[in-house]
């Protein structure tokens, strides 16, 4: 029989022969943010890592996995995403690809869809999704409502979303629903009343889409501070497509994250840098809208904290890879292949304000992505090679 004590110390499953280990713990390894370790093993008791390191320290267990002298970095953290939606928007993007600009209008397009789905047909396709991010190697997604418009909508597309993750953000505030078009201020408070009340109960967070064409500032502000009141933290697409108050509302309001930051004055960036906001920077979304990169280069320079995700949505982001982001980062927005991976995994942890994920160290959840390659380097030097080939999501092999 074993002794509790013995159990205590002994790893359910140890993965060894890591070429390349990725703590996001700068007190290992390499010291290096990455806390990079070379010859590494990670052990795993239950959902937690209880040891990392070393192999020739490593404790001793009758499982063992052979990483096969490849890459394990932790699982991506994807905290920004749009998956509660039906349809798709192929002629859209065959337009813009043709010359034709992206604009906030076309979320009306997957609004109709959307009301017009069922239930099983919107887990379905959340599942979906998520089954290809997690190939991709993502193990902790934010996904969020917004193609509802309606009190019974938008809670549906919470409902439907809780049921895959606890990173749930209501965005009632997405744009004005169509059927307000005339009467933006009567919708901003059914968002902040009825809606917000019918919605709460399934979200941590809250969201608006603070731009042109959706919610200006004053609005953005009494949308968060709303969801404030009832216990939603805020988060906000901000400064997008255009110059804005988003970025500087959103470290008022001590937001976790202010998301896309594509258009930032410099009074923009010093606000980053003084507070606890942490700008999540989407390149899919500039990929698929052929707009301008966001400088990732001049907000880490100025010492913002940075996270990168995939914004997955059917408009202006339909891509559910982690890895893609990272390669787009690393080539066009003047990131090294190491602070696009801590971003992706470290950044979008930080940007949920989460310190169990996004890292390999004891007390953290055994979320853990295998390359088949030699290291992280690989995601952005190899870009779109599927170089996913392992995942342990709350210390279970997935895949
Ligand atoms: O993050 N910016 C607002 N919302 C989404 C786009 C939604 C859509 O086009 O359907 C975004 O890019
Ligand atoms: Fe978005």
């Amino acid at each position: 029989t074993v002794s509790p004590a013995h159990s205590a110390s002994t790893a359910s499953t140890l993965i060894t022969n890591i070429a390349s280990l990725v703590t996001n713990d700068s007190s290992l390894g390499d010291r290096s943010p990455l806390g990079l370790v070379h010859d590494a093993a990670v052990a795993i008791e239950g959902d937690r890592v209880v040891w990392t390191g070393d192999q020739s320290k490593a404790p001793a267990t009758d499982n063992r996995v052979d990483a096969g002298g490849r890459a394990v970095i932790p699982g991506f953290v994807d905290s920004h995403s749009h998956l509660v939606f039906a349809g798709d928007r192929t002629q859209e993007f065959n337009a813009r690809m043709s010359g034709r600009p992206y604009s906030a209008g076309g979320i009306r397009t997957t609004v109709a869809a959307t009301r017009a789905a069922s239930d099983a047909e919107l887990a379905a396709n959340v599942t979906r999704y998520l089954r290809e991010a997690l190939h991709q190697g993502t193990t902790t997604f934010e996904t969020k409502s917004g193609y509802g418009l309606t009190v019974e909508d938008e809670a549906r597309a919470l409902r439907v979303a809780a049921a895959h993750t606890d990173e749930v953000t209501y965005l009632g505030a997405h744009i004005v629903a169509p059927e307000f078009a005339e009467d933006p201020a009567g919708y901003v408070a059914l968002v902040t009343g009825e809606m917000l009340d019918a919605c709460a109960p399934y979200a941590r967070w809250i969201d608006v889409f603070c731009e042109k064409g959706a919610f200006d500032g004053d609005q953005a502000r009494a949308i968060l501070s709303a969801g404030k009141a009832k216990g939603l933290h805020p988060r906000i697409h901000a400064n997008q497509l255009s110059y804005g108050p988003g970025v500087q509302l959103a470290v008022e309001l001590d937001a976790a994250s202010a998301d896309h930051c594509t258009h930032l004055t410099d009074a923009d960036v010093d606000a980053l840098a003084s507070g606890d906001t942490v700008a999540t920077l989407l390149p899919g979304a500039e990929f698929s809208t052929r707009a301008e990169w966001p400088d990732a280069r001049r907000l880490l320079d100025a010492g913002v904290t940075v996270a990168l995700s995939t914004d997955c949505n059917p408009g202006s982001s339909f891509t559910s890879s982690v890895p893609f982001c990272v390669a787009l980062a690393v080539r066009d927005m003047g990131m090294t292949p190491d602070e696009a991976l801590w971003s992706a995994t470290a950044g979008g942890a930080a940007a949920l304000r989460r310190t169990d994920i996004g890292r390999v160290t004891p007390g953290a959840y055994a979320d853990l992505t295998l390359l088949d390659a030699p290291s992280h380097v690989h995601l952005a030097y190899r870009p779109g090679v599927p170089l996913v080939t392992g995942v342990w999501r709350r210390g279970e092999r997935v895949l």
